[in-house]
Order: structure tokens, then C-alpha cells, then sequence
């Protein structure tokens, strides 16, 4: 039975997953997903065997915790807290811990549970970070605050520790290295911008610049070569489109779901690019 993700993420990809399903091989040995962020996809798939990876530190404390007993209890404690001490100024104060030096050394149960309680009772649902990287999306000043449904995290939980699911923390480039001929890679990097519309990019305090998306299309190219079946997502801008000139380009139309702005909210055009 499949699941849900967790946390709601820019980016997030539920919307597109029937289209997704539809372009990605039929059969493929491991799963890779180096962009993992919500994980839309891998959750709605859950393959037994899967690498996954992102930069943004948070999250991946969220994805170590539900693969491990131990923690994934007091994360699970700690969440039940955050709910009951629920309060405009008490999601500030718990928003203020990244500020202070400590931060780095809280324990991982810790560190998930503030991300997922930030991301549930934050205005929009939304992980954004400013230049310093802190968090520094406002409250929604919700009254009562739900940090999870129950079944679904136990799900997720018992997906974790009973397959052979590898959690990696880094660049994307490191997360496919051991991809092997007959592997499936999805990437879903954060969008190249439309030239007339800002694109949202604040996942962590590095932007994803234009040279990182060519690292990526380097990276795309050699996996191809060496027979791993390669997938990835973006918004169809020009760019893109020349990056990925000789790979099968299919247009799909998105709806936008979240923004920095309200403007940006509309229809956009994205392409799921494949090698095969
Ligand atoms: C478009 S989102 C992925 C959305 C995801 N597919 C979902 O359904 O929620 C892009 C992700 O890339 C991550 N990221 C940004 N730069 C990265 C890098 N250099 N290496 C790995 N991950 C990176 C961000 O933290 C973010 O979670």
C-alpha cells in the first residue's frame, strides 16, 4: 500500500505523478532519487531497493528518523509536544532555534520534528529559508495544529526499516555514483526559472544556478551512456530544452501550487525528459 508525503515541499510533485508513472521504465533494478524532497514519487512506488538524497539537511533528518526505531519514537514524542504547546508564540520560538549556535549539535528526532512542525503550522505549508539559512516563513496562525496522520507515517516507518532504502545527505552528483546499468534515476531538480516569472529556489542558502543545471545535464548524459535509465522533471523553458537536445522531451501542463508570490499561482508548462 503506498503513502503520502510527509511534509508539503515547493516543488512537490502529487500533481504530476500519474504522469510521471507514464513515462518511467516499466522494469528497472534500483531506485534512485537524488532530489528527493517530499518524495512524491518514491512513496507512491515504494521499490524495495532505493537510494535517496537532498541537500536540505531538515528533511533528511525527517527520512533518518522514520528509518530508524529509536528515533522515529521520540520523533513521534516530540511531535505530540509541539501539538499540545501550540501557540503563535510558541511557532516562533521553536522558528528561532536555527538561529542560535547549538542548533548544529540537536539530536536528529529533535531537528525532524521542528521542521515538520514549522511545515504544518507555517503560513502556506512551505520550507523557505533566507540567505543566512534560517527559517523565515511567517505563521498561519492556525489555532489547532495536526503534525501527522498516523497511519500514514507508520506506513512510511515500516517502509523504511523493512527495505533496503539508503539515505544520503550532499550534492546530487555523489548520490548516483554506484547507479549501475539497468537502474532507474529520477532527477527533479529545482526549476530553471521562466525568464518572465520568479522561480522559487530557497530550499536551503545556496541557489541552484545555471551552471548547477548544466552539471546536471553532464551527469544525465553519462548515466544514459552507461545504460541507467534516466528520468527528470523541469519547467520547459528554452534552456532546458537545448541542455536536453537529442532525449525524448514530453510537455506536460502543471498547475503551480506554491509560491513565493501569489501571482506566480496559474498553469505552467514542465517536460518530463526520458533516454529511453
Ligand atoms: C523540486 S524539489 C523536489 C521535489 C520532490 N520531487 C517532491 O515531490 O517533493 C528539489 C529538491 O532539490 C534539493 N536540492 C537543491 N540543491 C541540491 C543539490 N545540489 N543536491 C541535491 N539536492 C538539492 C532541494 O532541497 C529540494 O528538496
Amino acid at each position: 500500500m503506498n503513502a503520502k508525503p510527509i511534509v508539503k515541499w515547493a516543488g512537490g510533485k502529487r500533481q504530476l505523478i500519474d504522469k510521471l508513472i507514464k513515462y518511467m521504465p516499466q522494469m528497472y533494478n534500483k531506485y534512485f532519487e537524488p532530489f528527493i524532497g517530499g518524495g512524491a514519487l518514491l512513496f507512491e512506488l515504494m521499490p524495495s531497493v532505493a537510494v535517496i538524497n537532498d541537500i536540505n539537511q531538515d528533511l533528511l533528518a525527517i527520512y533518518k528518523c522514520l528509518a530508524n526505531n529509536e528515533n522515529y519514537k521520540l520523533m513521534i514524542d516530540e511531535l505530540e509536544k509541539h501539538e499540545k504547546n501550540h501557540s503563535e508564540e510558541y511557532f516562533y520560538k521553536v522558528r528561532e532555534e536555527d538561529r542560535k549556535p547549538e542548533f548544529n549539535d540537536i539530536p536528529i528526532w529533535k531537528r525532524a520534528s521542528r521542521a515538520i512542525y514549522l511545515n504544518k503550522s507555517c503560513f502556506n505549508g512551505l520550507y523557505r529559508v533566507n540567505s543566512k539559512g534560517y527559517f523565515n516563513v511567517p505563521s498561519a496562525k492556525k489555532l489547532k495544529v495536526k503534525t501527522y496522520d498516523v497511519d500514514n507515517i507508520k506506513r512510511l516507518h515500516n517502509y523504511f526499516v523493512k527495505n533496503d532504502i539508503t539515505v544520503l545527505e550532499g550534492d546530487f552528483v555523489e548520490a548516483v555514483a554506484s547507479a549501475e546499468p539497468g537502474d532507474f534515476v529520477y532527477f527533479d531538480p529545482p526549476y530553471d526559472p521562466f525568464d518572465d516569472k520568479e522561480s522559487f529556489t530557497a530550499y536551503t542558502k545556496f541557489n541552484f544556478t545555471k551552471e548547477d543545471q548544466i552539471r546536471l545535464a553532464t551527469l544525465y548524459k553519462e548515466l544514459s551512456n552507461k545504460g541507467v535509465s534516466v528520468m527528470l522533471s523541469n519547467h520547459n523553458t528554452k534552456f532546458i530544452n537545448e541542455l536536453y537536445a537529442g532525449f525524448n522531451v514530453h510537455v506536460v501542463k502543471a498547475k503551480r501550487m506554491i509560491n513565493s508570490d501569489s501571482n506566480g499561482r496559474g498553469n505552467v508548462e514542465e517536460v518530463i525528459i526520458t533516454n529511453y
